[in-house]
């Protein structure tokens, strides 16, 4: 009997040995480090855990809350940033890894006494319902209109298939596009 108990007390203390082992590698929960982020043209030097994602340094710390979470998952492009002119899911990278680069929100293409004319299209032809995507959806338009992507409607729909709408506004999302895109 009291070879068993102390077998079981021999066992339970390789376990909790075996399982600091394995946390000592995770960062701990107070852990955080020096993050300077350039977003819209300001400069934010941020305390960061490691594990932050870019959309949430964006919504929870610097308020910046027109970029969406939607799954972040990096599956429904609610999230769409730009990264040095190139669309980004926000949701799938982490902030500590953008000192240097520059960073570009919905709030930074247009104000609402002048807006970018892709914002302008959205609303000339209803391109949204509940709006929860539409950030996303005219981060990607703007992107788009850089990118070579063919003129028909066809090429505009796989171009923009990253970014969801569960209210279906899908055509209407494209007759924007290409109304910006016939003005240049
Ligand atoms: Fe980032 Fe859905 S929230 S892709
Ligand atoms: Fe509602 Fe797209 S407008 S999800």
């Amino acid at each position: 009997m009291i070879h068993q108990t102390a077998f079981n007390n021999a066992a339970a203390q390789q376990s909790a040995e075996r399982d600091a082992a394995r946390t000592s590698h995770q960062p701990a929960a107070n852990t955080v480090m020096p993050v300077e982020l350039t977003v819209n043209g300001n400069i934010y030097r941020l305390s960061l855990d490691p594990r932050t994602t870019l959309l949430d340094a964006l919504r929870e710390h610097l308020h910046l809350t027109g970029t969406k979470k939607g799954c972040d998952h990096g599956q429904c492009g609610a999230c769409t940033v730009h990264v040095n002119g190139r669309r980004v899911n926000a949701c799938l990278s982490l902030a500590g890894t953008h000192a240097g680069d520059e960073i570009t929100t919905i709030e930074g293409i247009g104000r609402p006494d002048a807006l970018h004319p892709m914002q302008a299209a959205f609303v000339e032809c209803d391109g949204y319902q509940c709006g929860y995507c539409t950030s996303g959806q005219i981060m990607s338009a703007v992107a788009l209109l850089h990118e070579p992507v063919g003129r028909g409607d066809a090429d505009v729909r796989e171009a923009m298939s990253g970014n969801l709408c569960r209210c279906g506004a899908y055509r209407n999302i494209v007759a924007a596009i290409q109304c910006v895109r016939g003005q240049s």
